[in-house]
């Protein structure tokens, strides 16, 4: 993985690369078309006040949430208005025929979905993650949160010759149906610090992108991840003989990123 700090991208130089910087000026600097899928994890938007933090039930342990400085908007306004911004590059970057992923909570996909669907883009499906190993419901006032849901689409209605590998849709549920079940990331694979905190609060899950990346492009595509946290996307995307092309802010993500690849890629299975 080549980590850049240029201008200007084409060709080559877009396989397997992240990019430390803004997605929205990072995707402006990129030629018109070149994506076969593109995936967004983006910052949920939680709202969580900087006073008040998370308890479990029992009130006496303090819950690790998203309280990040990526995560915090100042209304809903400046919140869509990011999205927006994104899209409108993404839309441009997609080939005519690429579908595009966008994995959100209760707070923010709903948002997502009806920008997309007022831009134009052409929604396939909305995949249901079904979380195994949900975080516990910590006061017990609403329902357990087990769920995320992934938009599936293609940028307009005129798309049709977008890649669906059922054969592989089949081996995640019946008929190929829409709701995958995966554990949260845990154990190994969940990347922590020398203290043992989590490098990341919202990584997702190996298994989770390998049915993205498996069910929706072929050997070889080139995949966007333009907020990339540690790197799951080009992490999976690499195993899997695809090429990726991963923006990503915060510097401490990126370094991350880096010792995750060097890790892996060294004494791999997959290489
Ligand atoms: C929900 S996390 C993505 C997690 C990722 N899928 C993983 O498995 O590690 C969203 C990420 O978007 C990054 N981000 C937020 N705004 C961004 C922007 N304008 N440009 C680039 N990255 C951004 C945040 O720093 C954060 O790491």
């Amino acid at each position: 993985m080549k980590v850049f700090e240029q201008e200007y991208f084409s060709g080559e130089e877009l396989f397997d690369v992240l990019v430390e910087g803004d997605c929205i000026q990072i995707m402006d600097r990129l030629p018109n078309e070149i994506f076969d899928m593109v995936f967004i994890d983006p910052p949920y938007y939680l709202q969580l006040p900087a006073s008040r933090k998370l308890r479990r039930w029992d009130v006496r342990t303090e819950v690790n949430g998203v309280g990040e400085e990526w995560d915090k908007f100042e209304s809903f306004e400046e919140y869509d208005s990011f999205v927006v911004k994104v899209l409108e590059r993404v839309q441009r970057l997609m080939k005519p025929n690429a579908t595009l992923w966008v994995i959100g909570t209760y707070h923010n996909i709903h948002r997502w979905g009806k920008i997309m669907q007022d831009m134009g883009f052409w929604i396939l499906n909305d995949v249901i993650w079904l979380k195994t190993n949900p975080m516990p419901n910590w006061l017990g006032v609403r329902f357990t949160n087990a769920t995320e849901t992934l938009i599936w689409a293609v940028k307009d209605k005129g798309s049709k010759k977008y890649t669906f590998n059922k054969e592989y849709a089949r081996q995640f549920g019946k008929i190929y149906e829409n709701v995958w079940r995966i554990p949260i990331c845990s154990g190994e694979e969940r990347l922590r610090d020398e203290k043992g905190n989590k490098v990341h609060p919202t990584q997702k899950p190996v298994e989770l992108l390998k049915r993205v990346i498996l069910t929706s492009t072929r050997e070889g595509d080139l995949i966007l991840d333009p907020m990339a946290g540690v790197g799951t996307t080009g992490f999976v995307a690499k195993m899997l003989n695809r090429r990726f092309f991963m923006v990503e802010k915060e510097k401490i993500y990126v370094e991350w990123t880096k010792i995750r690849f060097e890790k892996f890629f060294k004494n791999s299975l997959f290489v």
